[in-house]
């Protein structure tokens, strides 16, 4: 039962979708410290669709493109408020698609845009942490908590999860340095064993979206790499520009911890774990996403699951 009538203090009324939002969220930011942090940035960047529409438009045609052979299922991990993808369209496109998140509550808004008919065709998993590990960083390092780095790492690695049925398309969309971002919440970079949880964390990533995949189908790890606070010069530069850019940027270590694409692009060539399940496509050229006050470099790795 939702309390009384008065707004809340982002001024919505109890029978105001977004004030069952406001006090899920309030519950949550509670006990939750990592997830509320992911709802807060995705509260703050939910206005800045427009603003979005030049990635939105990378990002939606390589879907479309990886989903253009008859591509039925169709997995979004990260999809968050959906910014960067046309969801009208891609359930034109697509017979099923699903929708996972660690803010159910900002997925569960995207799919209110749909038609009822279009709705049909999304399956919303919420509430998801697809790292593993994230109510376990939380204490790390504290008296209370019963588990030590190690463990964590071994978890971090051994994690499964189960989203249904394989897809003939897994799209990761910005979510890589989010997880790792998490790590970076709870673990200090001095930490000596810091960049193997962060490692761990980003190859059982890669693997997931490899596992998930149907025969043939096709897995996308779109990935920002590095933001206009550390290349200022970003903010102003042309898509012809970006590409030698980013070769400069990669080659002075510029990039965010453990997503530089090329070593991305070797871990899915050179893994046994990785090979065994797809073999690897093509590294794209860079893209430029804005988000308002900040900018990133964007790229996509894509892979296709053996037949
Ligand atoms: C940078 S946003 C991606 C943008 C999003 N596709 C959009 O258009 O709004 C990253 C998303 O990953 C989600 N996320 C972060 N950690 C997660 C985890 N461990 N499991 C599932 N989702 C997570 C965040 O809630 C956020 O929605």
């Amino acid at each position: 039962m939702i309390p009384g009538g008065h707004p809340c203090r982002y001024g919505h009324n109890a029978i105001h979708h977004s004030y069952v939002s406001c006090c899920l969220r309030r519950l949550v930011m509670a006990d939750d410290p990592i997830r509320s942090e992911h709802i807060r940035r995705n509260d703050e960047t939910l206005s800045r669709r427009g603003v979005m529409s030049s990635h939105r438009d990378h990002v939606m045609s390589h879907i479309l493109n990886a989903g253009r052979n008859g591509g039925q299922r169709l997995c979004i991990l990260g999809a968050g408020n959906c910014n960067d993808v046309d969801l009208e369209t891609l359930a034109r496109a697509f017979d099923q698609i699903t929708l996972v998140d660690i803010d159910s509550i900002a997925i569960d808004r995207a799919v209110e845009s749909l038609s009822p008919k279009e709705r049909t065709s999304v399956t919303v998993i919420g509430n998801v942490d697809v790292a593993g590990i994230y109510d376990r960083l939380d204490g790390i390092g504290e008296p209370s908590s019963n588990i030590s780095l190690v463990d964590l790492i071994e978890l971090a690695n051994s994690f499964t999860i189960s989203l249904g049925e394989p897809f003939d398309v897994v799209c990761s969309t910005c979510l890589l340095t989010q997880l790792i971002d998490s790590v970076c919440m709870k673990i200090p970079e001095s930490h000596p064993q810091f960049v193997e949880l962060v490692l761990t964390v980003r190859n059982r990533h890669l693997r997931l979206i490899a596992e998930l995949l149907a025969p043939n189908g096709f897995g996308l790890l779109i990935t920002d790499f590095v933001s206009s606070r550390t290349a200022p010069e970003l903010a102003v530069m042309t898509a012809e520009q970006l590409p030698v850019a980013a070769m400069k940027w990669i080659a002075n270590r510029n990039f965010f911890t453990g997503v530089n694409p090329f070593l991305l692009r070797q871990r899915f060539q050179q893994s046994a774990e990785l090979l065994r399940l797809a073999e690897f496509k093509y590294l794209s050229k860079p893209w430029k996403w804005d988000i308002g006050e900040k900018k990133f470099a964007v790229c996509v790795l894509t892979i296709r699951a053996h037949a």
